[in-house]
């Protein structure tokens, strides 16, 4: 299997996982486009979806699935998106379609954040995968000089604006030891907007796609 059958395979996966009626939170990437594919195919009949991203957005609505803004809810029961890199407690890296801040937004509106990912995401310790920012652009270099104080190398994603208007930095070297730590350190530097680890919005499932089926982690 190659990696858009396991990225069809977990897709397919998180249907389990959609309540029917419910308002449903939609991520980003290869994987969730996929997946919108999947609930189009289902007849799962939703209220509604909250979206992560323009992307997004343009393949709910072209599979008939109405978009609300985030505003519209109090809370979602479920949301689905992929990784860039997921740890075994559930921590990730997240950003690599440039759609951190959004998703970050709506992973805090939700209960549960079913991860779904092909089994090359998964590691053991975050940072192998360039590390997204999505930063306010007048801060780029202090925000560069901060993380090489961390060990890290920092450079703006070229020609990269996100669906906010900003810019996102791409740091390489780092080793995530306490994603938790790190990211409460990293979110308060000003000119952040977002960092794109995500522990305190971790998964809560994890469906990953192997050669062998789909492995959940709970
Ligand atoms: C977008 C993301 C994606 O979830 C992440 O990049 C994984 O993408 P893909 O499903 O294409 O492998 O965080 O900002």
């Amino acid at each position: 299997m190659d990696q858009t059958e396991l990225k069809r395979l977990v897709a397919q996966a998180a249907l389990a996982y959609v309540e029917p009626g419910s308002v449903l939170g939609v991520g980003t990437g290869s994987t969730v486009d996929l997946f919108i594919d999947a609930l189009a195919a289902s007849g799962i009949a939703l209220a509604g979806a909250v979206s992560s991203s323009e992307r997004s957005s343009q393949r709910l609505a072209a599979a008939g699935i109405a978009v609300l803004d985030a505003s519209s809810v109090e809370r979602l029961g479920v949301y689905v998106d992929g990784a860039d890199e997921i740890d075994p407690q559930g921590n990730m890296v997240k950003g690599g379609g440039a759609a951190l801040t959004r998703e970050k937004i709506v992973a805090d509106l939700a209960e549960r954040f079913v991860c779904i990912a092909d089994e090359s995401k998964c590691v053991d310790v975050l940072g192998a995968f360039p590390l997204p920012v999505e930063i306010i652009p007048m801060a780029a270099a202090q925000l560069s000089r901060r993380f090489a104080a961390l060990g890290g190398t920092a450079q703006v994603r070229q020609g990269c604006v996100t669906d906010n208007g900003q810019h996102i930095l791409d740091v390489r070297g780092l080793r995530i030891t306490d994603p938790l730590a790190f990211e409460a350190e990293v979110s308060q530097w000003p000119g952040v907007v977002t960092v794109g680890v995500f522990a305190r919005h971790r998964a809560r499932v994890a469906l990953i796609g192997t050669p062998q089926g789909v492995r959940t982690r709970l």
